[in-house]
């Protein structure tokens, strides 16, 4: 099996609903921040290839037994711009259609500096 690389993601200050684009590899990537851990995401989303990253990020209506809404995992989505198709931001999988999966990528944080490993 191929080794991953580390590649620079710049410093470890990014804010809950906040995201930072870079490019690795001709690949842009987006790397967002949940309750202080780091993920990372391919600017590209598998339903018609919009730039998923650049989306809100946000939260979501969560399931009830009830004919209620409850909001919540604030922080947790990222919504695409083009249709606004939600995708976790930890794992990558869609809300609206469980076959479609965003790619992700782990991000490592040391000594302050982040790095995403591909
Ligand atoms: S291209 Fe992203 S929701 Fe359609």
């Amino acid at each position: 099996m191929k080794q991953k690389q580390r590649y620079p993601a710049g410093p470890a200050n990014i804010q809950p609903g906040e995201r930072r684009i870079i490019t690795i590899k001709n690949r842009s990537v987006g790397v967002f921040c949940i309750d202080g851990d780091y993920f990372a995401l391919l600017n590209f989303c598998p339903h018609m290839a919009g730039p998923l990253c650049e989306g809100p990020v946000t939260g979501t209506v969560l399931h009830t037994d009830k004919r209620e809404f409850i909001y919540g995992r604030d922080n947790e989505l990222v919504r695409c711009g083009w249709h606004g198709w939600e995708f976790e931001i930890k794992t990558g999988k869609c809300t609206v259609d469980e076959r479609m999966q965003a790619r992700t990528y782990a991000v490592v944080e040391e000594d302050g500096e982040l790095f995403v490993e591909m």
